[in-house]
This record gives structure tokens, C-alpha cells and sequence, in this order.
């Protein structure tokens, strides 16, 4: 078996971004190296008490948590999605709280250390907005690269958004963070709500995390009470999306890409209606779309297999 993938995970915990802490941490294909946060669905800091406390109940004590950014690029944090994650970011739950502290380095600190650390092989995947992504590559532009690949949940492209009709909330949450990192030399993959919408949990495989004798399953399982009600209108059932968990699972390369192409792609950094809305270069599709010829980010539209089964598999054991 081929030695696991180090990852540096930057997220905004969150009840998605839980499952695929969940996956990462029990992928024999991952070694999960640091955990930076941002505010998005919660604040940078309640996320990282989250995190910290999702790794003491999966007995996961010696992984590295740090306090990213809490205001973005060009606009003040202005409070997370309480109806989405609940009041603290995972569905009001109170989990018991862990004896660690967050890591005394910022997260972009972190993420440049580990890019060092684990230069060449590094994945950074980021399922937040993209403030502590920005900042490192400000900090330091070389970061891309020592960056094996960096996936990213966020946007819609031929989709409509969720925040906006135009714009999906990662990425409308800093637009300008998105900007800077997606204008970076990196192998970069954006997967956006076209794909994300696709791929959801539902209420047997929320019933098998809740069976589960496993104190990681069981608590995923109470927080997805809150987020499927959200989408229960969405979709018209109780059932939830699993936009945070494909970019987990597609970063650690265990499902495969059966519509991925790399193309230009633009982040609206205006003010308008628009506004966080990321333009790529599909133009392509009517004749079965390829790579294009000058370059971008892979924006990934498709799988070969629903993300639910590899996600329970992979908690569950
Ligand atoms: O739009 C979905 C994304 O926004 C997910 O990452 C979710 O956790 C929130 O951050
Ligand atoms: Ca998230």
C-alpha cells in the first residue's frame, strides 16, 4: 500500500466540515498532519474548539490545531450560518471539552511550516473560506510550490449558488481570499455545489452512524439532525449534502474524476449582484470538454461513485 497522503485541512467546523474530519481521520490513504480554521459557518475560534473536541472523542490527541482568520480579506466576519450548523457550528451539540489547547502558531504559520515539513507532498485541502489560504501566499508566494495539490470545496459554476443566487457561501464568505487563491501556480481543483449537490447522506446511513458503537459516528449522527432539517425543504426530503466530505475523499485521490476538467476560472470580486460567483471557462462542454489550453484549476463535475458509501465505510471501519 502506497504510504498515506499528508494533509493540511482548513476548515470552518461546521457539520460537513465534521464529516470529513471524520474521513480524514480514519483514511488509511491520509495522514492528517495539521488543521488550520477560519470563520464561516462559525467563528475561527469556536471552530477550532469544535475540531479539538471531534479529536478527543476519535482519540485522535497529537494533531495540530490552529486559530486562522477571523475577519476576511476585504470584509469583517459578520456571523456564521447558525441555521445551517446551529448556534456553535455542529448543531448546538455540547460536546465534552478537550483537555488540549489550540496550537500557539496561527494556521497560516502552520500551513507554511508544514509545507516545509512535508514539502513536495504535501494536500492542502480547504473546505472554508479561503482568508488563511490568501494570507499564506501573501506571506510567502513560494508556498504553491511545495504543495503537492490543493482541493477546494466552494463555488458553483453552471449551478446556481446557495447563498446567492450566483454565488456559493466559501467562497462568497471572501471573495477576495478566492481571488488571490485561485490566481496561484498551484494544482488546484475547485469542487463546486454542481457536483456537491449530487452527493448526499440520508436518513439510513444517518441511522448506521447512530447504531454504531463508535463515540465518533454517534456524535455525527445527533449533529445531522440539525443540518438535514435544513435541507429538508432543499431537497424535499430529510436528507443533507456532503459538500465538505467529496473534497476530502477526491483530495485523498479515493474516488475517481469522471468529469474534471482544467480550465480558466475567475472569482467576481465586485460588489454587485454577482458578487462571490466563480466563472469558469465551460464553454467547451457542447463538444465534450477537455483541458484547456491555457491552463486553470480542474473544476470537478463529476464521480464515479457516491461519496456517502466511501465516507461511511471509512468512519464506520
Ligand atoms: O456551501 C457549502 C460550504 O459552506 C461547506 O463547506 C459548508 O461547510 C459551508 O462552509
Ligand atoms: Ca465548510
Amino acid at each position: 500500500m502506497p504510504a498515506p497522503t499528508p494533509v493540511f485541512f482548513d476548515c470552518d467546523t461546521g457539520i460537513d466540515d465534521a464529516l470529513a474530519l471524520g474521513y480524514l481521520l480514519r483514511s488509511p490513504a491520509v495522514d492528517l498532519v495539521g488543521i488550520g480554521t477560519v470563520s464561516g459557518n462559525t467563528d475561527a475560534a469556536q471552530a477550532a474548539i469544535n475540531t479539538l473536541d471531534l479529536l478527543a472523542i476519535a482519540g485522535a490527541s497529537g494533531i495540530p490545531v490552529a486559530i486562522g482568520s477571523h475577519h476576511h480579506l476585504a470584509q469583517d466576519y459578520h456571523g456564521g450560518a447558525a441555521h445551517v450548523h446551529g448556534d456553535n457550528g455542529i448543531g448546538g451539540l455540547e460536546l465534552p471539552r478537550s483537555d488540549r489547547r489550540p496550537d500557539d502558531r496561527t494556521a497560516v504559520q502552520l500551513l507554511l511550516d508544514l509545507s516545509h515539513e512535508y514539502a513536495g507532498a504535501l494536500q492542502v485541502v480547504a473546505v472554508g473560506p479561503l482568508t488563511n489560504i490568501a494570507l499564506a501566499l501573501q506571506a510567502d508566494p513560494t508556498l504553491p510550490t511545495r504543495v503537492a495539490g490543493f482541493t477546494v470545496m466552494g463555488g458553483a459554476c453552471l449551478s446556481p449558488g446557495n447563498v446567492t443566487p450566483a454565488a456559493e457561501a466559501n467562497i462568497y464568505n471572501d471573495p477576495e481570499a478566492a481571488a488571490v487563491a485561485f490566481a496561484a501556480e498551484w494544482d488546484a481543483a475547485l469542487v463546486p455545489l454542481d457536483v456537491t449537490m449530487a452527493h448526499t447522506l440520508e436518513e439510513d446511513d444517518q441511522r448506521a452512524l447512530a447504531a454504531s458503537d463508535d463515540p465518533l459516528a454517534q456524535v455525527l449522527a445527533t449533529m445531522l439532525d440539525h443540518y438535514m432539517e435544513f435541507y429538508r425543504p432543499i431537497f424535499g426530503r430529510r436528507t443533507c449534502a456532503l459538500h465538505d466530505p467529496l473534497a476530502a475523499v477526491i483530495a485523498a485521490g479515493e474516488i475517481g474524476l469522471t468529469s474534471a476538467p482544467r480550465v480558466p476560472l475567475e472569482v467576481d470580486t465586485t460588489h454587485g449582484p454577482s458578487r462571490g460567483a466563480t466563472i469558469a471557462d465551460l464553454r467547451g462542454i457542447w463538444r465534450g470538454l477537455g483541458d484547456s489550453s491555457r491552463g486553470g484549476v480542474r473544476i470537478v463535475r463529476e464521480v464515479d461513485r457516491p461519496v456517502v458509501r466511501i465516507l461511511l465505510d471509512t468512519i464506520l471501519g
